[in-house]
């Protein structure tokens, strides 16, 4: 088959590609590249299409011949879509339905969309499965909710369409994000020596990188009827924010002995928001489980920065979108 991946040059895109064509099929990797291109390699079987998602035109003449679509391009945290909002809703809603609408047209059979767990926004239900109503609490995540809306219209005879909300991602990417949950307190932990908790009692929901990827070139494998109009919530722990940077610590501590001890600091907060979700039935009805821990995604970002492969990451605004998006400031409207 061949592929399209939209934000195949981001953070999960990187590692998805190598998956998807090690897997066998070929793979159209279609980005602006905000983020440059650096983390996808040039691959047997693999075409790179630096265009917009917005650019209709362009994305039809990619899409032909393809079988499926497997969408992540997006302004992909709270933060950069404030930056400037009208921006991130025409990236993450207005070209979301013609980009659906032309691959359908160019006989697509499977579309993939990765929405967002935090589409549920906060719940006090000790189990936020895929019935819980949707609550977002802010616009990047109230985009990613409307575009279920748009592909579940969408979803007919030949157009099989699958929802993933995925948990926070964690773990080393070719194009790493250090803006992330976990990745920030490894961060802090090998290259400070020092975390500071805001609270800490808020839970967070995670999910290894290569967890993420293997799932969506399962998805890709997957017979219709387990998969057709579906919503799976893909996450693997709940752990509080202390939880995790006491895990940083000890995870970290043991990859860098020669080092000095990390030091995790306690402040209160105002914001004690707490996400988590439960990811049973993707267990159930697909058979599918992540294999990796947070810790083994600490490890890993550990023998990167040993590696030197995250050069000045506290600093390098490469690893942070948001600095990105404000270096880059206007963006293309
Ligand atoms: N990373 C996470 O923790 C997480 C969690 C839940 C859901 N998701 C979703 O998964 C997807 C991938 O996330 P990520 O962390 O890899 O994000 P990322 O920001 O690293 O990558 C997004 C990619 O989309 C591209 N892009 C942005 N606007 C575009 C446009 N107009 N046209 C073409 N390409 C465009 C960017 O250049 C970038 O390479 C996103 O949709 C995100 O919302 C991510």
């Amino acid at each position: 088959m061949k592929i399209l991946v939209t934000g195949a040059a981001g953070y999960v895109g990187c590692v998805l590609v190598p998956k998807i064509l090690k897997s066998g099929h070929q793979v159209v990797a279609y980005d602006i590249m905000y983020y440059g291109s650096e983390g996808l390699t040039p691959a047997p079987g693999l075409q790179i299409i630096r265009a917009d998602i917005r650019d209709s035109a362009a994305f039809s003449k990619a899409v032909k011949g393809c079988e499926a679509v497997i969408h992540l391009a997006c302004i992909s945290n709270d933060p950069s879509f404030e930056l400037d909002p009208q921006l991130g809703k025409s990236i993450n809603y207005d070209c979301f339905e013609p980009m659906v609408l032309a691959s359908k047209a160019a006989k697509v059979k499977r579309f993939i969309y990765a929405s967002s767990s935090s589409v549920y926004g906060v719940s006090e239900l000790p189990d936020v499965d895929e019935t819980h109503p949707l609550k977002p609490l802010t616009d990047y995540s109230k985009f990613k909710a409307l575009c279920e809306e748009v592909l579940a219209r969408h979803r007919a005879p030949g157009f099989i369409t699958t929802i993933i909300r995925p948990a926070t991602v964690c773990g080393y990417s070719p194009r790493t994000r250090l803006d992330l949950s976990v990745n920030i307190l490894t961060n802090l932990a090998v290259n400070k020596r020092r975390i500071t908790v805001f609270g800490g009692s808020q839970k967070r929901p995670n999910i290894h990188i290569d967890d993420i990827a293997d799932l969506y070139v399962e998805l890709l494998a997957m017979p219709e009827d387990r998969i057709d109009g579906a919503i799976f919530n893909a996450g693997y722990q709940n752990h509080t924010i202390s939880q995790l940077a006491e895990m940083a610590k000890a995870v970290v501590e043991k990859e860098f002995p020669e080092k000095a001890p990390i030091e995790i600091t306690t402040s209160p907060s105002d914001d004690l928001r707490s996400y988590h979700v439960s990811s049973k039935k993707i267990t159930k009805e697909l058979g599918f489980a992540p294999k990796r821990t947070v810790e083994d995604a600490m490890r890993d970002l550990c023998k990167a920065f040993k590696a030197g492969k995250l050069p000045d990451s506290l600093d390098n605004p490469r690893y942070f979108n948001v600095k990105v998006m404000k270096a880059a400031a206007p963006l293309p409207a």
